[in-house]
């Protein structure tokens, strides 16, 4: 077997940068005018009258509030901030937040308006500060909290460490929560560091770049949550790969000089051992170049994050003990590097999927659905209750969809709707792709069972979704999440400022704590 080439190291590439995710939130239910704070964060309706602290800090000042609402083209919308000087007073600067029209709040709202006021204290150098969270009509108290706890750990934790020098290096080490009821905010904030904590492993493996992760340095994460959170963890190497009849998994991989690994973590709390498991599948393609198929440099470059459905898995995986879910749980990732070399593979190869599914792969670079048909194979045989599989799959569905939300395929309304609502919950949206069809001949081969592409320019991301479906048995229900344009983000969308956004992670534990 050839060597398996050294990656670069840097040690704080393991895990999630813990000290953002352990930002201390503490509660309290102090009346926030009262309360001693470098900065105060006071939320403010758009339409209604001045209420709660705004109106008590109206009053306090004379009116200021109404004055600039009147005069200084402060409308109060979901992300709008102005920052109030006041010396002497408790809090010396107050942030005022936007929330928008009380009709059209959500938890979206609340959670884009927390992190953009947090942003604005952290532009004014404060890194202890008060967020006065008001009694919502439209939420309860515990989900109020855990969703303005999530807001400020998510939206101000930054992938900074390649930066020798970085200018912007300050943090908000201690936020208040400013609440009526302390014990509901308590575990509101709770459940919010569970959350946080596994969105930022998955992005902090997403933002690792590809000369410092490999399949094995994937597999060496899933050992690491194993061994952390008592999960059963099982590795298969490259030749186990290939004993296992995994022909698809094992064929991208024969290009890098990091050969591939298949990952199962199981997790099974007392009592669950013999149910049936939701399985969760993720893509681990820990670089794509597209093989032979060779993608063009400007798609090439952010290939890095096309390990991203893998490191949603892991990270989910490594939160369900914390969040006391009691479902049974296998993280399936199948692992490869799609490189070039003499002994990649090649367009036109015929390759062998565990279920003997013949597939001719006509384009290296539609390697992911291969390397998740023998994970779904696989996952078809453990009789799961579901399949979620999570994947980069394809640039179309970016082109459908932009980066507002993931695509859905599935074969079964009851999950997919599930899924969905869990993704209105999280504010991670996802859209329903049909499968008429018209579709099902899109994949099939005419030398071999399929083929790993369809029809140029025609549906791609329902074409690729169709070529899975075929590794999924009939009974089974199963979704695919297609995350290519929503997993990494070059400016600031979906809570992340810039680089891996760890969507899907809280969609699917929300679904799993149902
Ligand atoms: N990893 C890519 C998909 C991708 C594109 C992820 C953009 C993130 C951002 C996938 O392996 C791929 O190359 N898909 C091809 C499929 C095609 C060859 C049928 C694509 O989308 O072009
Ligand atoms: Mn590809
Ligand atoms: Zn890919």
């Amino acid at each position: 077997m050839r060597p398996s080439r050294r990656l670069a190291f840097c040690s704080k590439i393991k895990g999630a940068p813990r000290a953002l995710a352990f930002m201390n939130i503490s509660v309290s239910s102090a009346a926030p005018l009262e309360f001693a704070t470098p900065c105060l964060l006071v939320p403010i309706w758009s339409d209604a009258e001045l209420s709660g602290v705004a109106a008590a800090l109206d009053a306090q000042h004379e009116g200021l509030i109404a004055d600039i609402i009147a005069s200084d083209g402060f409308k109060a919308k979901p992300g709008e901030t102005r920052t109030l000087y006041a010396p002497g007073q408790r809090a010396p600067r107050v942030i005022l937040f936007g929330l928008g029209k009380e009709a059209k709040f959500s938890a979206s709202t609340l959670r884009k308006a927390v992190a953009k006021a947090a942003r604005a204290a952290l532009g004014l150098k404060k890194t202890e500060i008060a967020v006065a969270l008001p009694t919502l009509p439209q939420m309860d108290a515990q989900l109020a909290a855990q969703t303005a706890a999530e807001a400020l750990i998510l939206g101000l934790a930054r992938f900074t460490e390649f930066l020798s020098k970085d200018e912007d290096k300050r943090e908000i080490e201690s936020v208040t929560l400013l609440v009526d009821d302390e014990a509901a905010a308590q575990k509101g904030v709770q459940r919010a560091q569970i959350l946080a904590q596994a969105n930022l492993r998955c992005r902090a493996l997403v933002n690792a770049p590809s000369n410092f992760k490999s399949p094995e340095f994937l597999a060496q994460t899933a050992r690491d949550i194993a061994a952390e959170k008592g999960l059963k963890v099982t590795v298969w190497d490259e030749q186990k790969i290939r004993d296992e009849k995994m022909g698809a998994l094992y064929a991208v991989g024969m290009g890098s000089d990091h050969p591939p690994r298949f990952i199962v973590l199981e997790y099974a709390p007392p009592g669950t051992e013999n149910d049936a498991p939701v399985a969760l599948v993720g893509k681990g393609i820990t670089f794509d170049t597209g093989g032979y198929s060779i993608k063009p440099a400007a798609s090439m470059e952010d290939m890095k994050d096309d390990m991203a459905g893998a490191a949603i898995v892991l990270g989910a995986l490594s939160a369900l003990g914390d969040l006391g879910v009691k479902r049974r749980v296998l993280g399936i990732v199948a692992s490869a590097e799609n490189m070039i070399a003499g002994n990649a593979q090649r367009p036109g190869d015929i390759v062998t999927a565990r279920d003997g599914t013949t597939i001719e792969v006509l384009n290296t670079d539609a390697e992911g659905r291969l390397v998740l048909a023998d994970a779904l194979v696989w996952a078809s045989e453990q009789k799961p209750a579901a399949i979620v599989d999570f994947a980069t799959l394809t640039g179309a569905i970016g082109i459908a969809l932009g980066q507002e939300g993931a695509g859905l395929f599935s074969n079964d309304d009851e999950l997919s709707q599930q899924l969905s609502a869990s993704g209105d919950e999280t504010g991670e949206l996802v859209w329903r792709f049909p499968l008429w069809e018209g579709y099902d001949d899109y994949m099939k081969g005419t030398v071999s069972d399929l083929k790993n592409i369809g029809p140029a320019r025609r549906a791609g991301s329902i074409a690729a979704a169709v070529f899975l479906r075929h590794f999924v048995k009939d009974d089974i229900a199963w979704a695919h999440l297609d995350v290519a344009a929503v997993s990494l983000v070059s400016s600031e969308k979906h809570l992340t400022q810039r680089g891996a956004t760890g969507f899907g992670v809280r969609l699917i534990l929300e679904y799993l704590g149902e």
